[in-house]
């Protein structure tokens, strides 16, 4: 049996400029939220990652018209039709479960099979589950699907018990189009959440205070065509401000939206990161000083994003001294340690938190993405290690990094991929 693998010879400083797309898990909420209307909805800034074309055959399943050109996509949901999603796409990713909002949203009704996504320890759905039966859904689960539907969908309050992204997007979804008012409470306030909103608010839907932790949503009738361009992607852009921090000399990130980064350039100030923000852009500078160890905790936004404590960890395998990351939002999200070892690193992963002994120099290896995040950081690791890394279960990048080889190279970096036996 052979595999693809992304290999990297460790060790070249990386200058240049680098451009951020578009953000996959706004992209992964917008997509599906295109199908509330009853018209085309243009979505420009689309990145080339394989869940968008995941999202694309479901909505093809559901009779959707989808076209595709470069970084746009065209969703024409005038002809779509209900009918159930129980197909292998659905599996793909974990935001599948965005269907459940719109397809209830716009039908009262909907039948989709359970959706798959990175094992990050447990991921239940049940604040989206709580949030349909507030707006008056009765929910089946039988045989691996959930049959969600509703005489009517009214309006209600809905108290969060955890600010969840998802729940906070999907309630939206079923609310936009319910009678009445609604209110979430404990929303969350993720960049992501408010460039969702701000599509629904385009297409004619009543949504105030998304992006606080109160968001109050009056149903409509109908919702229209309209065009939207996707925000910068924060989680890429931070993981090449790390990766620049690792390896480069002079690195110019374009196209971030500064404010989105706060916790992480704060962190890696705190390191000792040479870093300077110009308008829509972050220069970072490389430097012969040694590293500073941090302490980081991870929490909901505007708190420093779990989705970067992974690659941040490789960076603080090259601090001197002690480093830690507690998580707060997935306590299992520890499975780079174990990868990050066979590397060098000596990290120590206990009860929702890692302890990492630095500064270790780092080796080549074969090594495993056992989630999206966890193969950016064996990415930062390659790109410092010395020899060639090998990191198997590439399909886990190319699911959330548009083009990361090619962005790589073009900074520098020796970055090939190719079929091993394994
Ligand atoms: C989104 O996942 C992101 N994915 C994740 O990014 C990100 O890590 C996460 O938000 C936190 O920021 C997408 O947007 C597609 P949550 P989501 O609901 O919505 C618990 C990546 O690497 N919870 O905010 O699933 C849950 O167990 C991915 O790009 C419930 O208990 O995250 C977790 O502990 C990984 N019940 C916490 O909330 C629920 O009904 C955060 O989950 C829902 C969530």
């Amino acid at each position: 049996m052979s595999e693809k693998v992304i290999a990297i010879e460790g060790g070249y400083k990386l200058n240049g400029t680098v451009r951020i797309s578009g953000a996959k898990n706004a992209t992964v909420a917008l997509i599906p939220a295109a199908v509330l209307a009853d018209e085309p909805v243009d979505i420009y800034g689309v990145p080339e990652i394989s869940d968008v074309e995941a999202l694309a055959t479901l909505l093809r399943e559901l009779d959707c018209d989808v076209k595709i050109e470069g970084e746009d996509i065209r969703i024409d949901p005038s002809h779509m039709k209900e009918i159930p999603l129980v197909s292998e796409a659905v599996n793909k990713l974990r935001a599948s479960y965005y269907f459940m909002g719109v397809l209830l949203g716009k039908y009262k009704k909907v039948k989709i099979r359970m959706p798959g996504g990175c094992y990050l320890g447990p991921r239940p759905i049940d604040l989206h589950l709580k949030g349909f039966k507030a707006l008056g859904a009765t929910i089946e689960y039988v045989d691996d699907c959930y049959i969600i539907e509703a005489e009517e969908l009214i309006g209600n309050s809905i108290y969060l018990d955890f600010a969840s992204v998802g729940a906070t997007i999907n309630i939206m979804f079923a609310a936009v189009k319910a009678k009445g008012k609604t209110i979430i409470e404990n929303a969350a306030k993720e960049p992501e959440i408010i460039d969702v909103a701000n599509l629904l608010v385009k297409m004619g839907a009543k949504i105030r205070g998304v992006g606080t932790d109160t968001i109050t949503i009056e149903g409509v009738e109908e919702l229209h065509g309209t065009f939207h361009e996707i925000i910068p992607d924060r989680i890429e852009a931070g993981t090449f401000l790390i990766i620049a921090a690792a390896a480069g000399e002079k690195v110019i990130i374009q196209n971030i939206i500064p404010q989105h980064l706060e916790a992480l350039i704060s962190k890696l100030k705190e390191m000792g990161v040479k870093m300077e923000v110009v308008g829509d852009s972050i220069i970072v500078y490389g430097s012969e000083e040694p590293l500073q160890n941090i302490k980081v905790k991870t929490q909901i936004y505007p708190g420093l994003a779990t989705d970067l404590q992974q690659p941040l960890t490789t960076l603080m395998t090259q601090a001197e001294g002690i480093s830690q990351v507690q998580e707060t939002i997935y306590i299992e999200r520890f499975k780079h340690c174990e990868q990050l070892n066979k590397m060098g690193a000596h990290i120590e992963v206990g009860e929702a938190k890692s302890t990492i002994f630095g500064a270790t120099p780092l080796h080549g290896a074969r090594v495993m993405a056992t989630d999206l995040r966890c193969g950016a950081a064996l990415v930062v690791a390659g790109l410092i290690a010395k020899g060639k890394t090998e990191i198997t279960n590439i399909y886990h990048i190319d699911r959330g990094y548009d083009n990361i080889d090619h962005k790589l190279i073009t900074l520098g970096a020796h970055v090939t991929r190719y079929e091993i036996d394994d």
